[in-house]
């Protein structure tokens, strides 16, 4: 036992949990719990990745130079209003530690990213807690809780688990009724999957406004989860205040040429987006077909929900009953509980026959009397 005390805040928080990742005496298991690209990332950032490895002593280019212009010319933004991260986590960690801490409050929407919840309580921050009752980020509900004492409101959009979306209408209306000295975080980490005409990921309110942040991350659709790197675009004058806080070396040289890569390469782009789609498509009304609740995602990510109930235990058909049949046939889906509605579980879309794999054991375990 030791006689020291942490910072207020910090016991309220849970240690984050990892999706599982391997399954007693299954030797390769299918993963499908933590949302990664099963496609991986581009050859040419594969590449890069290796070429940097020649270079291990030197320390990366602090600056971020080469990777910001790539993000300024694909997407035509501001170079001098983008950051980048060690994954978007690591951004969303430092507007919260810059904006927010005691007596500060916070709203953090139902399923925005759950590392809003535990920086700004490290800080010693007020979380509100925005609902979702239908299972997107709510404008009424985060404009019903700012007061005085609010200082961010974080969304996720899509979000996570339920993959759904805010569209542009309720973006800009959202934006248009808080105050400029309120900031909003627009969490887009999986923007590179939606191709619907009415999302909006915020880029054009974090190019033109003084209090819109939108991060986004290589992790998903570009398959560098393991490199951690993420980006951010806002005002030059938030972009200078993490600046203060940024350590210097916080992005790592191979990710920074890797992501340089892959953001140029929008063949392998195309093809991820493709074959994600495809499979979204397939997975959630052949998951449908079987009785299964499907939460309509854009993502590459599907929520669904059982039809019994855990309780009682003997329920056949439930969430947890599905998650141990999963676990039995070699697959790992990625149990919501506390993340998200009850009764759900949460599944990455894979390869072509890890997704087979699913929807064969979900139609025994759904056809079992
Ligand atoms: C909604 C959401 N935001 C942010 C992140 C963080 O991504 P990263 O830190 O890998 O960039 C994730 C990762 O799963 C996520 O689901």
């Amino acid at each position: 036992m030791t006689d020291l005390t942490p910072r207020p805040g910090i016991l309220k928080i849970q240690p984050y949990k990892q999706g599982k990742s391997e399954i007693d005496n299954i030797a390769d298991p299918i993963k499908l719990s933590s949302n990664e690209s099963p496609l991986g990332p581009s050859p040419k950032a594969i590449e890069a990745y290796m070429n940097a490895s020649k270079n291990l002593f030197r320390y990366p280019d602090g600056s971020q130079q080469q990777l910001i212009e790539a993000i300024a010319e694909r997407f035509g933004v501001t170079k001098s209003k983008l950051i980048c991260g060690n994954g978007s986590d690591e951004l969303i960690q430092m507007l919260i530690r810059a904006y927010v801490g005691p007596g500060d409050e916070i709203i953090v929407s139902e399923m925005a990213f759950a590392m809003c919840r535990v920086h700004a309580l490290a800080q010693g921050a007020e979380v509100i807690n925005a609902p979702e009752p239908t299972l997107v980020a709510d404008v009424d509900e985060i404009l019903s809780r700012v007061t005085e004492k609010t200082k961010m409101i974080a969304i996720a959009s899509p979000n996570n688990p339920a993959g759904k979306y805010v569209t542009r209408d309720e973006l800009k209306r959202l934006h248009d009724s808080i105050p400029d000295n309120v900031l909003l975080l627009v969490d887009s980490a999986y923007a590179d999957y939606v191709i619907n005409s009415d999302y909006d990921c915020g880029m054009e309110l974090a190019e033109t406004t003084s209090n819109v942040v939108m991060t986004r991350t290589f992790s998903k659709l570009y398959g560098l989860s393991a490199v951690r790197i993420g980006w951010a675009l806002c005002h030059e004058d938030i972009i200078g205040i993490l600046q203060r806080i940024r350590t210097p070396f916080n992005t790592n040289a191979p990710a920074l040429a890797a992501a340089c890569e892959a953001i140029k390469d929008t063949d392998h782009e195309e093809m991820v987006r493709n074959h994600n789609n495809k499979w979204l498509v397939k997975m959630s009304t052949e998951l449908g077909n079987l009785g299964l609740d499907i939460i309509p995602s854009v993502t590459n990510f599907i929520l669904m929900r059982f039809p019994d109930s855990d309780y009682p235990s003997n329920s056949a058909r439930s969430a947890k009953a599905a998650w141990e049949h999963l676990l039995a046939d070699g697959i790992i889906p990625r149990p919501v509980g506390a993340g998200g509605p009850d009764n759900c579980l949460r599944i990455t879309i894979g390869l072509d026959h890890e997704n087979e794999a699913v929807l064969k054991s979900l139609g025994a375990f759904m056809n079992k009397s």
